[in-house]
């Protein structure tokens, strides 16, 4: 770090003490101090051939506790940013109902509301890692990750306004952005918890995510949280979407590929120290991290400071909440020997987080998503901290 001019350290009185700042609604919408202007979403040039199908990447490292701000949460568009004015923007229900509906913002904000705090994670987070470490920071390998309260209507009472025939079984949400992004979803978790929303944070959903209707799938891939919902199909089987085949499909070393793979497995990853944020003295460490499961609350995280030999009990703190980003510590003294930091995460099924090792000898290396393996963290005598695997 820089040394600070010492003009503005005691005993002196600082500049900022000597005359009047800007006033009220100088900034009539608030923005972070300028001297955090590094804490943004990034993407991986590489990664994608444009912009409009691709993927940024939350600021882990730099966040604290388990909500995500609305401008810095990552965004996966298939086809660019829709922005929609909510005037011409219509949800419309139909196929096998009683009564098709075409309904405006207006109409779906007469519905009972609920609000719900939930992470997303896209299937392909950590996809990267499969085959090895390869991305040097929390804000890439985990980055594909948010969480945030919701408000919005369940979905089961629009459903149950339109009138579900008896032979409804799959929903087919669509988008109104030019991807027209479509999934099938069962029935079953649009009668149990999913949301269609229209605000995050307590604010109309930002653009990015979906503005001015998106839908909400507590614990499920990110894929399936259809952003500017425009249209939902009720019929008695699943499509095959694009998205259901050729993507967000596992295949196998037998050569089965695993379809339909929803819920997304508990996992945590250490957000600082990282590869990004590294250590700079000896002595007393704060390790934060972030643990989360699409099956349930976590139960317990555990902390590894060599590599998986030995573990401790993480302190977590915060609000433990069902299917949402839950944060935990572990504090220590560091002696400034190298250090391999791990995390592993235990839901309330029981759940234990598994090894990288360990998934690939089920799921082989032709995998992108849901690698939910443990992360390790090489931490050298200067502080500075590496993305590594240990056998
Ligand atoms: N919905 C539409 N209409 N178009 C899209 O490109 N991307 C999906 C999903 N919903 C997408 C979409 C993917 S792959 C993910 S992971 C999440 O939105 C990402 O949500 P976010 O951009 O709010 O983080």
């Amino acid at each position: 770090a820089e040394t600070p001019d010492a003009k503005n350290l005691p005993p002196n009185v600082p500049e900022w003490s000597q005359s009047l700042g800007d006033g009220v609604v100088s900034r009539p919408y608030g923005r972070p101090s300028k001297f955090e202007a590094d804490v943004v979403r990034r993407d991986v040039e590489w990664l994608t051939a444009s912009r409009q199908s691709s993927v940024s990447f939350t600021p882990l490292h730099r966040l604290e506790g388990i909500i995500t701000p609305n401008g810095l949460g990552f965004e996966r568009h298939h086809g660019g940013i829709a922005e929609i004015d909510p005037a011409e923007h219509r949800l419309m229900i139909h196929g096998l109902v009683e009564k098709p509906l075409v309904l405006t913002l207006e109409d779906v904000k007469r519905f009972p509301r609920v609000n719900r705090i939930a992470f997303l994670e896209c299937a392909a987070n950590s996809g990267m890692e499969w085959k090895g470490a390869q991305l040097n920071g929390c804000q890439f390998t985990h980055g594909m990750i948010h969480c945030v309260m919701y408000t919005g209507v369940p979905l089961k009472r629009l459903l149950e306004e339109a009138g579900l025939k008896t032979n409804a079984k799959w929903l087919l949400p669509e988008g109104a952005d030019a991807s027209a992004m479509t999934r099938s979803v069962p029935i079953e978790k649009a009668l149990d918890d999913a949301i269609v929303a229209y605000a995050m944070n307590g604010e109309a959903l930002y653009p990015e995510h979906g503005y001015p209707l998106r839908l909400v799938l507590p614990g499920w891939q990110g894929n399936m949280w259809v952003k500017w919902l425009r249209r939902i199909k009720v019929g008695d089987e699943p499509w095959h979407t694009r998205e259901e085949t050729s993507k967000y499909t596992a295949l196998l070393p037998d050569g089965q590929a695993r379809r339909f793979t929803w819920a997304m497995d508990a996992k945590s990853v250490i957000t600082d120290p990282s590869p990004q944020a590294p250590l700079h003295r000896k002595g007393f460490t704060v390790l934060s991290g972030l643990a989360w499961s699409g099956r349930g609350a976590i139960r317990s995280v555990d902390v590894s400071l060599d590599g998986g030999r030995n573990w401790r009990a993480a302190r977590l703190d915060g609000p433990v909440l069902d299917k949402a980003l839950t944060r935990f510590y572990y504090e220590f003294d560091w002696n400034g020997d190298p250090l391999l930091l791990q995390s592993r995460a235990i839901d309330e099924t029981g759940y234990v987080q598994p090894t990288k090792a360990a998934l690939r000898q089920h799921r082989g290396l032709n995998s992108i998503y849901h690698n939910n393996g443990i992360q390790t963290w090489h931490v050298l005598p200067n502080g500075e901290i590496e993305n590594v695997e240990v056998a």
